[in-house]
């Protein structure tokens, strides 16, 4: 196991001891969460309850193969808590980019439908502004797909057509995936609002206002971040750690 590996697996441990019997747990998508998976399996195999709802195909044969019990929305419309990784990490708002591993629409529809979203990560995903390191990625319907890409052009990406093997990525929706480099952001939230209007969009991998804490690994060990709070008093903001 590389180092990277283990911080991801010891914010992952962490986050899992969050997880409650009887809870509906959201379960994500990506190599850190893999983790997550991994270790909430170990408490399921000891004896805890409780249901997932996993947010790729990936994770549903992860899970399945430890014996975790699987649900669908059709029973279990609301979930109580669910654990993800994130590709970049908005220290103090916690607006997040996901998507890198090609999951972000059933992502953001369990997070959407979650209580809590507790997100791990190792320190490398933290940035002042998003857009810093990764582009977004943005699920599009396939039909047209050429001239969804201008629009989000003309928002001012750089956009790319997610390839995968050589071949065009197709999502678990039956999608492609349009990767957006806008560089660092100025105002994620008026960027998600504009994506979200354009055309032949499916869904992207902004995640604005959607988490409710942070568990970063790092060399110094694991700290938590939560939502920034608001002081009326004095008008200012301030990131609690
Ligand atoms: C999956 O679609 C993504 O949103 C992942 O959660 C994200 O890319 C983080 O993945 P890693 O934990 O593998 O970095």
């Amino acid at each position: 196991m590389t180092s990277m590996d283990r911080l991801k697996q010891m914010a992952a441990i962490e986050a899992v001891k969050l997880i409650e019997a009887d809870m509906v747990v959201g379960l994500g998508t990506g190599s850190t969460a893999a983790f997550a998976v991994e270790a909430l399996g170990e408490r399921v195999a000891k004896g805890l309850r409780i249901v997932g709802i996993p947010t790729s195909e990936r994770t549903a044969a992860q899970a399945e193969a430890l014996g975790i019990p699987l649900g669908s929305f059709a029973i279990h419309a609301r979930i109580d808590l669910t654990i993800d990784g994130a590709d970049e990490v908005e220290v103090g708002s916690l607006n997040l980019i996901k998507g890198l591993g090609g999951a972000l629409l059933r992502e953001k529809i369990v997070a959407s439908a979650s209580q809590k979203l507790v997100i791990i990560v190792d320190e490398s995903k933290l940035v002042e502004h998003l857009g810093t390191k990764t582009a977004v990625p943005v699920e599009v319907v396939p039909f047209g797909w050429q001239a969804t890409k201008l629009r989000l052009e003309d928002l001012g990406a750089t956009v790319n057509l997610r390839v995968s093997q050589e071949t065009t990525f197709i999502t678990d929706g039956g999608h492609y995936i349009l990767d957006c480099k806008f560089g660092s952001m100025a105002d994620p939230k008026l960027l998600e609002s504009q994506i979200a209007q354009t055309v032949g969009v499916v869904e992207s991998g902004l995640f604005i206002g959607m988490t409710s804490q942070v568990i970063v690994a790092g060399a110094s060990g694991i700290r938590v971040l939560v939502k920034k709070v608001y002081y009326p008093d004095n008008g200012i903001s301030k990131a609690k750690e």
